[in-house]
Formats: C-alpha cells, structure tokens, sequence
C-alpha cells in the first residue's frame, strides 16, 4: 500500500515537471515566433479569419486600446485610408524634390522582387521583413501546388524552381508589360528606420535561418570600409555594429561598388522604391505592416480572393510601432550620420507618409 502511494506520488510529480518543462517551452517558441519575425514561424494552423483590432500608425495618433470591437474600423473606412494613401504617394512621385529618391527603371532587380499569380491575375513585389513570407505562401496556395498554407514546407517557401510561384523576370517584355497593365499589384511597406534595425538583427546579429554571408562576408567589408577606430581589437571581434551599419548605408555614392558585390542581399536594406519601384509601376495597393491587421483582409478581398485563402493570424502586438526600440539603436549614434541615413531613406519616407523621425534628427 506504502510502496503504491509513493509511486503515485512520484507519477504525480514527474507529470508536474513534464508540465512545466512543456510551459517552458511553448514560452520559447512563442518568444522564438515573435522574433523571427518575417522569418518562417508565425504560422498558425486553422485560423480563417483575421480579426481587425486597432493598431497604432505612424500617421493616425495610436488608438486607446478598447475592448469595444465596434470601434475597430469598418471596410469602408478602411478604403478611405487606402484611397489616401494613394493620393499621397501619386503626389510624392510627381514632387521634384524628391525625384532622385522615388524614381527607379523598371530593371531586373526590379522584376525579380515581383512574383506572379497568374490563375487570380495578382503580382505581389517582395519587401522582406514584413511578414512577405506568410503573402508568399498565400500566392503559392492560390497557384494551386499546395492545398493549403499549412502544407508549404518551409524548405520550399523561397525556392521558385520548385514552389510554382514564378518571379516576373522569367517571362518575356510582352508578357510582362501585359501582366503590369492589367494584374492585381501589391506591396507592403513599414517605417523605414525600424526596417532597417530589424533587417540589422536578424541578418547580422541572431541570422536564424543560418546565411553564413551576412556575418563572414558583408560584414567584415561594411566594417573595413566603416568603422570609424580599428584600434580596438576587442571590439572589432564582435561582428558588425548598428552605427557601423547606418553609416554605410548613408554613404550614397561610396556604398554603390559595395552594394554590387554584396549582390541580391542587399533587399534587406535597400529602399521601397529600388525594391517595387512604385512610381514607376501602378500599384493597387500599398499596405502597411503597422496596420497588417486592416490591411491584409483588405487586400484579400481588393484583390478578389478573400473566399479563398486566409491570411495567418497574426500575433497581437507584433506589428506596432515601437518608438522605444527605435531611439535605443540610435542612441549611440551620431546626428551626422543619421541625417545622412535619412536623406538616403526621406523618399520612402514621404511616398508611404511615416513621419519624419524628427525626434532623431533635432
Ligand atoms: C514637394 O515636397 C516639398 C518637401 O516636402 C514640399 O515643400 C513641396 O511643397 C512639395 N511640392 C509639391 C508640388 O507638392
Ligand atoms: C540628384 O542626384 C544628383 C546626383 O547624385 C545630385 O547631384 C542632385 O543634387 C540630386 N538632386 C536632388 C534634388 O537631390
Ligand atoms: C519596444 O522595444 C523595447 C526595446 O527593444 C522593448 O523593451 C519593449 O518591450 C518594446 N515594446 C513593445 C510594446 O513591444
């Protein structure tokens, strides 16, 4: 009786500690989610409808948060920011101020950012770190070599020999210009600067899906050209820092032989403009990841398939704004360098109306 007592004793015990080893976990793997964001690991399975809450916005002072879901915005409302959207960036393409910095040719780089689904007539240019990943895997669905988001594997997501899901440079200029004429056209866009400080994380400080180039590579050539003191070994040993970073990217005539070798890489950081080159291209529409919540069933259902795919759900949170982070990863660096990384940036700036980082730059 004793002897039994103990072992259900022990049972219980062991199940206590295998529950709170699996809590332990799940806690890593959702943190693991939310980090490697834009990365692979936000997908969750069975979710059909994308709920619209209320997310703070660069340009719309950020909602109070409700528990009231009639004050989330309603589809029509939701037109109206879309229309005004595109009113500011037609305004912005057409400003000569800023001609150098909105107006790209439609080149192959170009043409190899844009993925084609032909069977819904849709074009959707890549911009990585906004959750392009999840678009992807939307498209791939849709073109029908998977029954469903859940089923991609990872592996096969950036592979576009194998994912059916062509880019718009393999076709031929009259299938092209057909396609830009006439094709559903979209993007996704977010402020600048924090773009660039999680492009800065994840491909030269965690670099999670293993690109050894961005750390033995690029790395060492930004900081050969761009660390202001080699003089300390110690900390030249700890890889690429964030001002080193800014000052190479601000550097527009010295980074451009750079910018050549490092080759495709360099989407990560180069601008919306050079990416999608949308004054040049007639976009339906340009969404915002701070508002990713309004803006992908929006674009589902502008683009005419919100009967057919769903957009993953998208962790609470993880798409705002965070002024916090962004003065923290400029805090050490100079006003001289980050007003010439905002001169480089200002066209994306103004084209997508996030407010100038004054608090950065006075
Ligand atoms: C172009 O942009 C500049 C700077 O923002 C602004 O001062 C000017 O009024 C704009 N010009 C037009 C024609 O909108
Ligand atoms: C456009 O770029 C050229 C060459 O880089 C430069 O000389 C010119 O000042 C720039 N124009 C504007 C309006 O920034
Ligand atoms: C904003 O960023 C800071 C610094 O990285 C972080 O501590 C904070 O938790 C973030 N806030 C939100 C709401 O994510």
């Amino acid at each position: 009786m004793g002897k039994a007592m103990r072992l259900h004793w022990l049972l219980l015990g062991a199940c206590g500690w295998v529950l709170l080893i699996l809590m332990f976990v799940s806690k890593i793997i959702s943190f693991r989610a939310v980090d490697d964001y834009g990365g692979q690991s936000w997908t969750v399975p069975g979710t059909k409808v994308v709920k619209p809450i209320p997310v703070s916005s660069p340009e719309k002072p950020a909602p109070k948060p409700s528990d009231k879901p009639s004050e989330a915005p309603t589809a029509t409302d939701w037109q109206a920011v879309v229309d005004r959207r595109a009113e500011l960036l037609s305004a912005v393409c057409k400003n000569s101020s800023f001609t150098n910095l909105t107006h790209v040719s439609i080149s192959k780089f170009v043409l190899d950012r844009i993925f084609v689904c032909d069977k819904h007539k849709i074009l959707f240019c890549q911009t990585p770190k906004v959750g392009n990943t999840q678009w992807k895997k939307v498209l791939i669905v849709l073109n029908g070599a998977f029954p469903n988001v859940e089923e991609i594997p990872e592996d096969i997501v950036h592979h576009h020999d194998k994912n059916g899901l062509p880019r718009l440079s393999s076709l031929t200029p009259q299938e092209i210009t057909h396609r830009l004429n006439t094709y559903f056209k979209f993007f996704i866009v977010r402020d600048p600067f924090e773009r660039l400080i999680s492009a800065f994380k994840d491909k030269f400080v965690k670099n999670p899906r293993f690109e050894p180039w961005y750390k033995h590579d690029i790395a060492p050539a930004i900081i050969r050209k761009y660390r202001k003191s080699h003089r300390d070994s110690e900390h030249a040993a700890s890889g690429l820092h964030f001002d080193d970073f800014v000052r190479y990217l601000g550097d527009v005539e010295g980074r451009q032989r750079m910018d050549r070798q490092f080759g495709e890489h360099i989407i990560h950081w180069v601008t919306y403009a050079e990416l999608c080159a949308p004054c040049e291209i007639h976009y339906s529409v340009v969404g915002h990841h701070e508002t990713l919540e309004q803006d992908a069933p929006h674009i589902l259902k502008a683009a005419g398939i919100d009967q057919l795919v769903s957009y993953p759900a998208i962790p609470p949170g993880i798409t705002r704004y965070n002024r916090t982070k962004v003065e923290q990863y400029f805090s050490g660096i100079s006003k001289r360098d980050i007003r010439r990384l905002y001169a480089r940036y200002q066209g994306d700036f103004h084209l997508f109306g996030y407010p100038s980082p004054d608090f950065l730059l006075n």
